[in-house]
């Protein structure tokens, strides 16, 4: 079967990984160690075996635990830089990093140092991984609009090193509603806008991240196939949906891959790609997700492989030159 070989090697971009969803058990504990903190878990096996999640809460906890091993401008570049070495060896040409500076600089880390180390192990990656990568600065949902401003406003001495913002963490109960404003600042300052939607949260806030957000695509939105009208609003307008097929199944959206959606989105004309949201967490990095997901969908096969990847290209924040030059 060359199906596998082929979903490792075609290039591919990711569009949805949280940074600090990437940050390995046995480097929680080396930078904890460097930095002279003491962990809640004895030890990595420990860790890792606490990773059984119920529902998105019941992972926020523990990815939040996790993220709090990082203080200097260093740690932030060495998680960075070591998802960077796992992407290019799936043939990950193109990411687009989410990172959540709430989680940091709520802990007293500037958001100067969180910025400036990923920004160099983004640096890092072009020049020595032939990578590109650029940084999506996400609001927490599940904190006050208030909160979001005081983020966008930290952020803009760095306002070149970031090209967009998302909304992430805790969906049901944060509706997109409660961060218009800051994202209607944020697009009057030319940043690209994205949100999480349709997680866990019900089709209402995919049309209400569209509508009132007015983001250029929705992060997971799985759940617009409960809604017929909002598929076709989808598929008109080709706005890309970052599905994470691994990521569904560890948090309970699905039982099991068999029961995924991303066939019905791709039969329905969505631009709808794969990506790997928090792979330290789910259980793998890009291919780890694409095989995972063909094995789990035989109804997937070469053709549905090009247009993933093709969809993941149209779908990225670069220059229409550099797209034709991928696609
Ligand atoms: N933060 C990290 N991963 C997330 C996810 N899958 N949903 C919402 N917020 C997140
Ligand atoms: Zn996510």
């Amino acid at each position: 079967d060359r199906l596998p070989a082929l979903l490792q090697r075609m290039p591919k971009a990711e569009l949805h990984i949280h940074i600090e969803g990437s940050l390995e058990p046995e480097l929680i504990f080396a930078l904890a160690q460097r930095n002279g903190l003491t962990l809640a878990y004895p030890s990595v096996e420990a860790l890792r075996a606490a990773y059984a999640f119920t529902d998105l809460q019941s992972f926020l906890d523990i990815y939040y635990a996790g993220a709090s091993v990082l203080l200097h401008e260093q740690d932030f570049f060495d998680m960075a830089w070591a998802y960077f070495q796992k992407a290019a060896a799936d043939h990950v040409v193109h990411a687009e990093l989410f990172f959540d500076p709430q989680t940091h600089t709520e802990r007293g880390v500037d958001i100067g140092v969180v910025i400036r180390g990923l920004h160099r192990a983004c640096q890092q990656a072009q020049a020595e991984l032939g990578v590109s990568a650029s940084l999506i600065l996400c609001f927490l949902r599940h904190l006050s609009e208030e909160a979001a401003f005081d983020t966008l406003e930290a952020a803009l001495p760095y306002r070149e090193l970031f090209i967009g913002v998302g909304l992430d963490s805790s969906e049901v109960g944060h509706p997109p509603e409660k961060f218009a404003r800051v994202f209607a600042k944020c697009r009057a300052l030319g940043l690209h806008v994205v949100a999480h939607a349709g997680e866990e949260g019900p089709p209402a806030y995919i049309h209400a991240a569209l509508d009132v957000l007015q983001v250029e695509r929705i992060d997971h939105g799985v759940r617009s196939v409960e809604d017929p009208a909002l598929m076709q609003r989808l598929a008109a307008n080709r706005v890309p949906l970052t599905v994470c097929p691994l990521s569904n199944v560890k948090l309970c959206v699905y039982r099991t891959m068999a029961d995924h959606q991303l066939p019905a989105l791709l039969s329905a004309g969505l631009c709808a790609m794969v990506n790997s949201d928090d792979p330290a967490y789910f259980g793998g990095y890009m291919n780890d997700n694409f095989l995972a997901t063909f094995d789990g969908l035989p109804q997937l096969g070469a053709r549905e492989a090009w247009q993933l990847a093709a969809n993941s290209f149209e779908a990225s924040f670069v220059p229409a030159a550099q797209k034709a030059v991928w696609q």
